[in-house]
C-alpha cells in the first residue's frame, strides 16, 4: 500500500498578463523565444521565461501593483521535473482554487476542458504528457465577470484573480478512491457515508480507536459505494466544548488516505438547531475571505486572527460569506470546536434560466461539499444570498441545488440567506424557497439602509409560516470609519447604537436561533467609495488591519441571546 506522493508547485512563477484575451488563439502555450531570428517566423509577443514572476498562490492584484483591478487574462508559466513514478502510478495537478476560469498546458499538450469556479478544488491528470526531465507548464487563468456565472457581473466584494490557492502535483496509483466521507447520520444511530473511486472494488474505511473497519462495496459502474454501521458505544461525540477527532484511513487496493474526523449530529427541529440532539444557539459573525495585502490568499496565522476576535466576542458560530473559503478554515474550526455555514455564489441577480449558469453553481456546490463533508465543524450548506424571490426560474434553481446539497450530503442542513416581509404588524419570512431549506437565514438592516425607525423593526419579527424551521439572522449591522466618532452614520457610536437596538429588537423577536451579523473586518469593495470607506465596505467590528476594534464590538461581546 503507498501514500500518496505530493510535489508542490508554490512560490515564483513566470507570468504575462493578456488584456486582450488573445493567447489561446495565438498560442500563448507554446514555447517559443520572443526574439525569434528565424526567417519566416513573427516574433512572438509572450515570454514564458520572462522576467517577471509572481508568486504562487496569491491574488495577482496584491501581487501586482500594476494588476491592482485587472479582471482579465494572466498566463503563468514553470517549469518541473518529473517525480518519482513507480510502473503504472498516475499524476494529477491540482489546483486548490483559481479565479474564474482555468485552463493548463503541459509540453505544449491540452489537459482538457476548462475549470470554471473561483474558489473549489479540481485537477488534470498528466500521467500521458509528463517526459523524463523538465517539463514546460503553462497555466491560463481568465478572472473575466459574466453575467452567465456564479458570482455574476456585480458583487460587493473585491475580484482577486489568479491562483489564489495552492498547487500541486499528486502521485497516485493507478486505482485510487476519488472521494469519500464517513459521519453520524442524523438520529446519531449509524456511521454513514460513502466512497467512490475509480474503478469498482472493495474499500476499506477504518476508525481504530472506535474499533470499527467498514468494507465498502464499490459498484464498477457507478464507481461508489454507501457505508453504514452501527456507531459503537463508545463513541465520544465532537461538540463546541470537546471537539473530539478521530484518525480515519481509507484503503482501496495500493491507494492509502488518512483524515481526522469528527463524529456529531445536527438537526433542525420544532424550530431549533440541534447538535447532538441538544438546542444550541448559534452566536456567530460573517466573514469575508479578504486580506488588505494578501487579497483571497491568506495564511493560517491570518485565519487565526479570525478565530482570535471571534474567541474574543464568546462565539460559536461563523458563516463563511458568500463563496467557499480555503479548506484550511473548516480544518481550524474542527479543532477548534466553531460551527460553519459554508456557502457558494449565488449572489443576487444570477441567470436562473441559464443551464450554464445552474452547471456552474452546482458544480462549485459539489465541489465545495465532495471537499468539506467530512468536517464536523461544517454544519449548513448555504446555497444563495439575497436572491428575488418573484423572479422566473430563481425558486427552481435553488431548491435542486437543495436537492444536490441533500444527496451529496444527507447528514447536514441546508439553508440561504433571504429576505423578511412585513404582513400587517410582522415580519415574516414568506419566500417560497424556505419549503426547501432547513434552516432559514433572513437578512436585515433596519436603522442602515431605509428609516432609523427601522431600527427595532426586528422586535415584529416572527416566523409564523415556517415555525418548525429555525431562523438565523445571516446579516444585520451598519458601517463605522475605526476612529469615526459622533452621531450620524459611518461613526463609531451609531454603529454602536444599532447593535444596541438591532440586538435588543431580535431579543423580543421569536423564532430566532442564531444570528451572525456583517461582520467581522472591513472588507475591499469597489462598490464602497464614499470618504469613510474609499474602496473598502466598513461594517466590520473590526477595521481592515484586523486589530482596531470598533465601540459596536463591546455591544456585541456582551450581548446575551435570549435562548
Ligand atoms: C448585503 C449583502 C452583502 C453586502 C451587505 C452590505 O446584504 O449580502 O454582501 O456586503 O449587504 O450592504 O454591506
Amino acid at each position: 500500500m503507498t501514500r500518496r506522493v505530493r510535489v508542490s508547485l508554490n512560490g515564483k512563477w513566470n507570468y504575462v498578463p493578456d488584456q486582450y484575451r488573445g493567447g489561446e488563439k495565438r498560442a500563448y502555450f507554446v514555447r517559443t523565444r520572443p526574439d525569434m531570428t528565424a526567417p519566416g517566423k513573427d516574433p512572438v509577443d509572450h515570454d514564458m521565461a520572462g522576467v517577471a514572476t509572481i508568486p504562487v498562490p496569491a491574488s495577482w492584484n496584491m501581487a501586482d501593483p500594476t494588476l491592482h483591478y485587472f479582471e482579465q487574462q494572466l498566463w503563468y508559466y514553470r517549469t518541473f521535473r518529473r517525480p518519482r513514478m513507480a510502473r503504472g502510478q498516475r499524476a494529477f495537478l491540482c489546483f486548490e482554487g483559481s479565479y474564474y476560469r482555468t485552463r493548463a498546458w503541459l509540453n505544449e499538450a491540452d489537459l482538457g476542458p476548462e475549470h470554471m469556479g473561483g474558489f473549489t478544488p479540481f485537477e488534470f491528470e498528466i500521467t500521458r504528457q509528463l517526459k523524463a526531465g523538465e517539463n514546460q507548464l503553462a497555466v491560463l487563468v481568465d478572472a473575466a465577470r459574466d453575467a452567465d456565472r456564479c458570482p455574476t457581473t456585480v458583487t460587493d466584494w473585491f475580484t482577486h484573480g489568479g491562483l489564489t490557492r495552492d498547487v500541486f502535483i499528486e502521485v497516485r496509483p493507478a486505482k485510487f478512491v476519488t472521494s469519500w466521507y464517513i459521519q453520524l447520520d442524523k438520529r446519531g444511530r449509524n456511521l454513514v457515508g460513502e466512497v467512490s473511486a475509480t474503478h469498482g472494488g472493495t474499500a476499506v474505511v477504518s476508525v481504530p480507536a472506535l474499533g470499527v473497519e467498514a468494507r465498502v462495496k464499490i459498484d464498477a459502474k457507478r464507481l461508489t459505494g454507501k457505508l453504514s454501521v452501527p456507531a459503537p458505544r463508545k463513541l465520544v461525540r465532537w461538540s463546541t466544548d470537546n471537539p473530539k477527532l478521530y484518525p480515519v484511513t481509507v484503503t482501496f487496493g495500493d491507494d492509502v488516505l488518512a483524515d481526522r474526523v469528527g463524529f456529531r449530529t445536527i438537526e433542525a427541529k420544532g424550530g431549533e438547531v440541534l447538535l447532538n440532539g441538544e438546542p444550541i444557539f448559534l452566536k456567530g459573525i460573517s466573514v469575508h475571505e479578504d486580506h488588505v495585502t494578501r487579497g483571497r490568499s491568506l495564511t493560517d496565522a491570518d485565519r487565526e486572527d479570525i478565530f482570535r476576535e471571534a474567541g474574543a466576542l464568546g462565539l460559536n458560530f461563523l458563516r463563511l460569506a458568500h463563496y467557499p473559503h480555503s479548506r484550511r478554515m473548516a480544518e481550524m474550526a474542527d479543532r477548534k470546536g466553531i460551527l460553519l455555514w459554508e456557502e457558494i455564489p449565488v449572489y443576487w441577480r444570477i441567470l436562473w434560466t441559464n443551464p450554464k449558469t445552474y452547471a456552474d453553481a452546482s458544480n462549485q456546490l459539489a465541489e465545495l461539499i465532495r471537499r468539506d463533508r467530512n468536517r464536523a465543524a461544517v454544519i449548513l450548506w448555504s446555497v444563495a444570498n439575497e436572491t428575488p424571490p418573484d423572479v422566473k426560474g430563481r425558486t427552481e434553481f435553488l431548491a435542486n441545488l437543495a436537492r444536490l446539497a441533500r444527496r451529496l450530503d444527507p447528514t447536514r442542513l441546508t439553508t440561504a440567506a433571504q429576505f423578511h416581509v412585513r404582513e400587517g404588524g410582522k415580519l415574516v419570512i414568506s419566500d417560497p424557497l424556505a419549503e426547501h431549506l432547513d434552516v432559514l437565514g433572513v437578512n436585515q438592516y433596519g436603522g442602515w439602509y431605509g428609516p432609523r425607525a427601522q431600527v427595532d423593526a426586528m422586535a415584529d419579527f416572527d416566523n409564523v409560516h415556517y415555525p418548525d424551521k429555525p431562523v438565523i439572522v445571516s446579516e444585520f449591522g451598519g458601517g463605522a470609519k475605526a476612529g469615526h466618532r459622533g452621531r450620524e452614520k459611518f461613526s463609531e457610536d451609531y454603529q454602536a447604537l444599532l447593535y444596541r437596538r438591532q440586538l435588543a429588537a431580535m431579543n423580543k423577536a421569536r423564532g430566532i436561533r442564531g444570528m451572525t451579523p456583517w461582520l467581522l473586518f472591513d472588507f475591499r469593495s469597489p462598490m464602497r467609495e464614499n470618504r469613510h470607506q474609499r474602496g473598502f465596505n466598513r461594517k466590520g467590528l473590526v477595521a481592515e488591519d484586523r486589530r482596531t476594534r470598533k465601540l459596536a464590538f463591546e455591544v456585541y461581546r456582551r450581548f446575551r441571546p435570549k435562548t
